[in-house]
């Protein structure tokens, strides 16, 4: 089928900023990476139907693992981080799109198997692109980023288990982390009794304007003592973090209760028995944002637009350009950042 006629200016030819990853020369080991600010041209951009002018993209988990070419993460080098971006398009071969649209792209192959947003340019195929709806701009779309998409799919998981509020407390790990943060902020929104899990009491003002009902240690759903249930705590989990943590959730969960797993910064392992499956019926579903199918992912943007919006999604965003954004790499690394920290590729 012949392609649509581009229906913006080509973009110009001028240089713009992105942050490249790079092997590092000196060892020449892929595992030692170096980053840095660098100049390209649209021309370098990998193809695909619609050229965006990003706006703003955010820091993630995976962005920090790319930021190491984390070879679960990164497929080649050079490569430019940022699994989201939302900004304007500069020019689309699509006709689902047209020049001076407001679009975002979460997840795909964003930022791992592609150049990603963390890049004045970006330029991805027609169906990853989402018009941004209205409600949100591009900034607010991205304070959300793949961290509020995987919140809000976390959450919609739990309903459609028939988790409801009146089921009883949920419970979010890793709450003062960008996916934490916002499902405790979706969840007390949709009027549930949110209990946030942190290892940042530092931080419990925050989760509690979020809606937190209660907050609790780490060390409180971090069981060691081997048996295979645990008294039945939590209605449903949206856990963040894996691991052992997510072992005591599901050991700990109620009758036909659902407990959603996306993260693995707490362990990869599981440590468990069936017995929380068999005898008490408690769901594991798992969140894999990058590839939800296109019309749950808009369902969810416009949830995330309308109904499920948190007020004081502000108090969460933390903005940086490309080249402050490496210091906040490490902190999220060593597991000290919270809320959202959006990156402005532009001057
Ligand atoms: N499957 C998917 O579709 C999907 C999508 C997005 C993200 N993810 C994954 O979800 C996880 C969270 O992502 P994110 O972007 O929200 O990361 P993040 O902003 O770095 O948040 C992670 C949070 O986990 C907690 N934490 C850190 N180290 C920990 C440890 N050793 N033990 C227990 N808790 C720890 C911290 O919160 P507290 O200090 O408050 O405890 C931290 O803020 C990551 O593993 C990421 O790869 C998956």
């Amino acid at each position: 089928m012949p392609l649509a006629q581009p229906t913006a200016k080509p973009a110009s030819a001028e240089p713009f900023p992105c942050m490249m990853v790079r092997r590092d020369e000196q060892t020449d080991r892929r595992t030692q990476a170096t980053c840095a600010v660098e100049s390209i041209h649209t021309g370098d951009l990998p193809p695909g139907e619609v050229l965006i002018a990003t706006e703003w993209s955010s820091l993630n988990y995976k962005d920090a693992l790319a930021c190491q070419a984390h070879p679960g993460v990164v497929r080649k080098l050079p490569h430019v981080p940022g699994i989201d971006c939302a900004g304007t398009v500069l020019a689309s071969e699509s006709p689902q799109f047209t020049a001076g649209q407001s679009v975002l792209v979460t997840g795909y192959d964003l930022g791992s198997g592609r150049w990603g947003g963390w890049s004045a340019q970006v330029r991805v195929p027609a169906a990853w692109v989402v018009p941004i709806p209205a409600g949100l701009t591009a900034e607010t779309a991205m304070l959300y980023g793949t961290a509020g998409f995987t919140a809000a799919q976390s959450v919609h998981r739990l309903r459609q288990h028939g988790v409801t509020p009146d089921h009883g407390d949920v419970v979010v790990t890793g709450a003062t982390g960008g996916v934490g943060c916002l499902a405790v902020a979706i969840l007390a929104k949709l009027g549930y009794q949110v209990t946030a899990v942190t290892g940042k009491p530092e931080r419990a003002t925050l989760l509690e304007e979020l809606g937190a009902a209660r907050i609790l240690d780490r060390d409180a759903v971090h069981d060691t003592s081997g048996k295979t249930l645990l008294p039945a705590r939590w209605a449903g989990a949206v856990d963040t973090v894996g691991g052992n943590t997510l072992a005591t959730l599901l050991r700990a969960t109620q009758h036909r209760g659902c407990v959603t797993a996306c993260g693995l910064v707490a362990g990869d392992q599981l440590p468990l028995t069936v017995y929380p499956f068999i005898l008490r019926g408690v769901t594991l579903s798992g969140i894999d944002s990058a590839q939800c199918p296109p019309a749950s992912r808009l369902q969810i943007w416009q949830h995330l637009a309308g109904d499920w919006k948190p007020d004081g999604l502000q108090a969460l965003a933390q903005k940086v350009a490309l080249p402050e954004v490496l210091d906040k790499v490490q902190a999220m690394l060593a597991g000290q950042t919270w809320g959202r920290i959006l990156v402005r590729p532009v001057a």
